[in-house]
């Protein structure tokens, strides 16, 4: 039997990474199922004046109409017309072998392989939805940087999919593996050379998932260390807002490599303190998913840019909130690192362990807590 592909999510990263797993699910001697069901959150657009539209935010279709009615298109159904995602990817062909569905049931109904790429907030009432749906022996894959919190503590997202996933009575075990690397999504999906990471349980089950994803511009590699990966990936987005801080305060160089260098080792020590039972590998830091994804998240990414546009505004007396920013900034697309500085701080702080992450603290503190951007340096005090 085939292996049957969902992919959940269609975001920048969901709708790139599909560029490189669509094509591989078209080759006959991979032996995929040729058809990737991809769920999308429905949204409705419209062409006009040269550019897709959406409605205002929060707005509503006139009373008794839907939004259709006024001229609107379903995404999916556009996607599946252009094989384009307008939206979150623009220019950017996806391969005739993905199919955008809004049912998130059928798009997992049989699957073998899900992949999980949603920003982690939107998961919760997606997840119960699954079960019974994908097939028994279905091994699983998170695309997600961030942390979840469970009963008080900090769970993987990785973790916590597994278990939403076996609620159900008689539910199977999902295996979940993790894909995190260098990759920022609109690079990826050009083709610019990248690499990154799986983190797996199981090595043969890394090697199905990497001839999924690996194409000779996307090298896939995997390692043992499930919990290491996803915690880079997971942390980088913190430490990059620090970058964005030292950049919107017109800092150079040196001081954004002092940044991404303090941050690699509160990241590593962040694994030592709270996942110290999960054998992380000190190798992983030095793949794709680690201080890879660190450097280019601090050059190239979505939380370095709103974070230096946070602090150039507090520098000029027109300061922004963080929404604000997003929505200007992102189109609809979603910043995760001030969601996980919120919750890596509430670790740091229901275990005292403040001292030990100055960094962190810091970027906590000029985010959320009123401190000015150019404390960042009181790191070194
Ligand atoms: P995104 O920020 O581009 O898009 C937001 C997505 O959320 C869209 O697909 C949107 O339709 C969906 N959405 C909006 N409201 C929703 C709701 N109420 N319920 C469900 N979905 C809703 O997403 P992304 O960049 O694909 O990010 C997904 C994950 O991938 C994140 O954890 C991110 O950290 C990670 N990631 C992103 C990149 C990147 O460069 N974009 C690279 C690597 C990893
Ligand atoms: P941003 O969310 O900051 O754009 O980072 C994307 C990423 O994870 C690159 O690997």
């Amino acid at each position: 039997m085939p292996e049957k592909v969902a992919l959940i999510g269609s975001g920048n990263w969901g709708s790139a990474i599909a560029t490189k797993l669509g094509v591989n699910v078209l080759k006959p001697e991979n032996g995929f199922d040729p058809v990737v069901e991809m769920w999308v959150f429905e949204e409705y657009v419209k062409f006009e004046g040269g550019k897709w539209e959406r409605p205002a935010r929060g707005a509503k279709p006139p009373e008794g109409k839907t939004w259709v009615d006024e001229g609107y298109s379903p995404l999916t159904q556009v996607i599946n017309e252009k094989h384009e995602n307008i939206i979150y990817l623009p220019d950017i062909p996806l391969p005739v072998s993905i199919h955008a569905n809004p049912d998130i049931k059928s798009t997992v109904t049989g699957a073998t392989m899900m992949i999980f790429v949603i920003p982690h907030n939107f998961l919760a009432p997606l997840v119960p939805k699954l079960q019974g749906a994908f097939a028994p022996g279905c091994i699983g894959i998170s695309l997600i940087k961030g942390i979840e919190f469970k009963d008080g503590k900090p769970i993987l997202i990785s973790d916590l999919l597994a278990e939403e996933m076996k609620k159900a009575e008689g539910a199977p075990v999902v295996n979940m593996s993790v894909l995190m690397g260098a990759n920022v999504a609109n690079e990826v999906a050009k083709g610019d050379f990248a690499e990154a990471t799986i983190g797996c349980t199981d090595l043969a089950i890394g090697a199905k998932w990497v001839k999924l994803f690996n194409t000779p511009d996307f090298k896939v590699d995997p390692v043992a260390d499930v919990a290491g990966a996803e915690l880079c990936g997971a942390l980088k987005n913190v430490v990059a807002l620090g970058a964005g801080f030292v950049d919107g305060l017109g800092m150079g160089g040196n001081t954004k490599a002092a940044i991404i260098r303090i941050g690699l080792k509160e990241m590593q020590k962040f694994c030592q303190v709270f996942y110290g039972d999960r054998n992380i590998l000190s190798e992983t830091f030095l793949e794709s998913c680690g201080v890879a994804d660190l450097v280019t998240t601090c050059f190239g990414g979505r939380n370095r840019k709103c974070a230096d546009i946070f602090a150039k505004c507090i520098k000029d007396g027109t300061p922004k909130t963080w929404d604000v920013i997003e929505a200007e900034e992102l189109n609809g697309q979603k910043l995760q690192g001030t969601g996980t500085s919120k919750d890596v701080m509430e670790c740091i702080h229901k275990a005292g362990k403040e001292k030990d992450f100055p960094l962190m603290v810091q970027i906590h503190k000029i985010a959320f807590e009123g401190a000015a951007p150019d404390t960042i340096i009181d790191i070194n005090k």
